[in-house]
């Protein structure tokens, strides 16, 4: 679990930049996985920002995590070439054969659906990535049955 120590020194490491709160960001969710809770208040305090500002900018970026991914991370394209090629209604599909009401985390963490803008992958949309292997024409079945692998 995050300790504030660990905060306060990665926060420290950081605030000296131009623009230090991405950078402060980025580290923690290297850190963590995730952009802690109780960070939040210590980044406020460090920068002379709200805490509303902090948690603005962490749920603008879709790099930035607000809660622990669980064992598995699919990421489904939601840029311009891949919605052109039924990406939200593969998304979609995905999250209810997940049993999933949005993007997010299943109760019991085994899978965690985040959408993200452009893998590189245009030319194959819709394109996704499971635990870090990109999938090129991704339907919802065959990414299921990849998470159904991994898991076993
Ligand atoms: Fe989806 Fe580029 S738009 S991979």
């Amino acid at each position: 679990t995050p300790d504030s120590e660990t905060i306060r020194a990665i926060i420290a490491a950081e605030r000296h930049r131009e623009g230090p709160l991405l950078p402060i960001l980025h580290a923690l969710q290297a850190e963590y996985d995730h952009i802690p809770e109780s960070a939040l208040p210590l980044i406020a305090e460090a920068l002379a920002l709200t805490r509303a500002e902090v948690h603005g900018v962490v749920t603008f970026y879709h790099d930035f995590r607000e809660a622990p991914a669980g064992r598995h991370v699919v990421k489904v394209c939601r840029a311009e070439a891949c919605q052109s090629m039924g990406a939200n209604d593969m998304a979609a599909r995905l999250l209810d054969l997940l049993g999933l009401d949005g993007y997010g985390t299943l109760p019991d963490g085994s899978v965690t659906v985040e959408p993200v803008y452009c893998l590189g992958l245009c030319a194959c949309a819709p394109a996704a990535m499971v635990d870090g292997t990109l999938l090129g024409r991704a339907d919802s079945p065959a990414i299921a049955a990849k998470l159904a692998k991994a898991e076993a």
